[in-house]
């Protein structure tokens, strides 16, 4: 079959990149990609928000079947408006990308189906003053975010209450514009994280894939500003049997029981950010796509096919095909640009990712410039990802790779999965 994916980051080229190991891929389409994709099919110069133009190109090249790797254009509603034409979209339609789309329409929807979470309300700027009022009956730090789409910086977390006041009024004044016209305020929880990632047909059947753990933070210790993801490793010591069988009877089934009783399609992925508060999973937050940079270490944990997988899940039935994971562990270290997550610089030129043998740089943030050379284009720029027969192993073939891998300014963390080392040493 032919493939449409939409995306240009290093989750997109690890979805291409397991999508091209599988037998029943035709041809594969990435837009717009990025400098690395190319290898695993061919980039087109569209935009994954510009539906009709997707269409022409769904139309002219026999496409089978749309894969959206990011959440905006499932949150536009690209499931809906290809309904009822002869290619499938694997992606919840619009009502389901809600779950990520609205933080609010989110919270609602866990309070209705009794899945663990924070206790919450919802302001908007004629409830302010009660806001300030709930704010007081809650201890610090105090938890506000953006009910809309915010490029991952909705999310406040302030120790004080006179700013988290401040920050409330400055949020629903318009800080992030009209994605924070109401304001979810939530108690805080404290516990480790961990994303989980399911995969649904809309009729019930469901896959979960390897859990992962990210690391958001710029600075080593998880200090400093919020990233889109410095690295992952999976699997996640925490997130054993008993852990894993709370997450399942608690969050995912009630989670794909709801959406079902809302009558909401949704064929596609569904990831859950989970926290662990002493041994009982809660859901931080849902989203409506893999994670990135967790899908550049679980896809090399995923022992199935990738395509079957996706295409029966957009056909609304999973059937029996299986999805194993692999025994190994595998991570992901991302290298960023200097001066991410703030502005940096582009076109700087990369060298030495021919020589990476131990590990697959995944292409986040690259391009190939006028002279043919491969360069730097985002701040996330390659997401190097290994696997070891422990994590401590897979972690120094990433280390070891990216001294290879050379361009000026490039910054990685060098602590990824440390915590969890720690944490299974501790626990020995
Ligand atoms: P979100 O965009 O909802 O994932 O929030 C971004 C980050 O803020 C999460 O990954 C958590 O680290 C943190 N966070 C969000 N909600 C809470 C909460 N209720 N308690 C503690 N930390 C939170
Ligand atoms: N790594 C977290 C995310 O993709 O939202």
């Amino acid at each position: 079959m032919n493939i449409l994916l939409l995306g240009s980051g290093g989750r997109e080229s690890a979805l291409a990149w397991k999508m091209a190991q599988s037998s029943m891929l035709d041809k594969l389409f990435i837009a717009p990609g990025n400098g690395g994709t190319s290898q695993y099919g061919t980039n087109v110069a569209i935009s994954p928000l510009d539906f009709p133009a997707i269409g022409k190109f769904v139309a002219d090249n026999a496409i089978d079947m749309i894969v959206a790797g990011n959440e905006d254009p499932l949150v536009a509603g690209i499931y809906d408006y290809f309904e009822n034409k002869p290619v499938k979209v694997c992606g919840p339609s619009k009502a389901g990308a809600a779950l990520e789309g609205s933080k609010d329409f989110a919270k609602r929807f866990m309070e209705v189906n009794n899945i663990p979470t924070a206790r919450y309300r919802s302001f908007t700027a004629e409830t302010l003053e009660e806001g300030k009022k709930f704010l007081a009956t809650l201890k610090a730090p105090y938890v506000l975010k953006a009910d809309g789409l915010a490029a991952g910086k909705g999310v406040l977390i302030i120790d004080n209450l006179a700013e988290a006041e401040k920050a409330l009024e400055e949020m629903l004044g318009g800080m992030f514009g009209k994605s924070s016209a109401t304001v979810v305020i939530e108690e805080f929880l404290s516990g480790i994280e961990c994303s989980v990632f399911v995969l649904t047909d809309g009729n019930g059947g469901y896959r979960i894939l390897p859990v992962a753990k990210d690391y958001k933070r710029i600075g080593e210790g998880d200090t400093g500003l919020n990233t889109g993801g410095m690295g992952a490793v999976s699997p996640v010591v925490f997130a054993d049997k008993e852990f894993m069988d709370k997450v399942e009877s608690r969050i995912i089934k009630p989670t794909i029981e709801g959406l079902k009783n809302a009558g909401i399609t949704y064929r596609g992925f569904i990831f859950l950010g989970l926290i662990n508060v002493d041994g009982e999973p809660m859901v931080i937050e849902y989203n409506v796509r893999m994670g990135d940079p967790e899908t550049e270490a679980v896809m090399l944990r995923v022992d199935a096919d990738l395509v079957e997988l996706l295409d029966a899940a957009a056909s609304g039935n999973l059937g029996d095909i299986e999805l194993r994971h692999n025994p190994k562990p595998a991570v992901t270290v991302m290298m960023v640009s200097e001066g991410y997550p703030g502005s940096y610089p582009k076109g700087r030129v990369i060298t030495g990712i021919d020589e990476v043998t131990e590990s697959i740089p995944f292409h986040a943030g690259t391009a190939v410039n006028a002279e043919g050379q491969l360069v730097t284009s985002g701040g996330r720029v390659i997401s190097v990802s290994s696997t070891g027969n422990d994590i401590a192993e897979a972690l120094s073939k990433s280390y070891a790779s990216i001294e290879k891998i050379k361009f000026d300014g490039k910054y990685s963390r060098r602590d990824i999965g440390r915590d969890l080392l720690k944490l299974a040493a501790d626990s020995k």
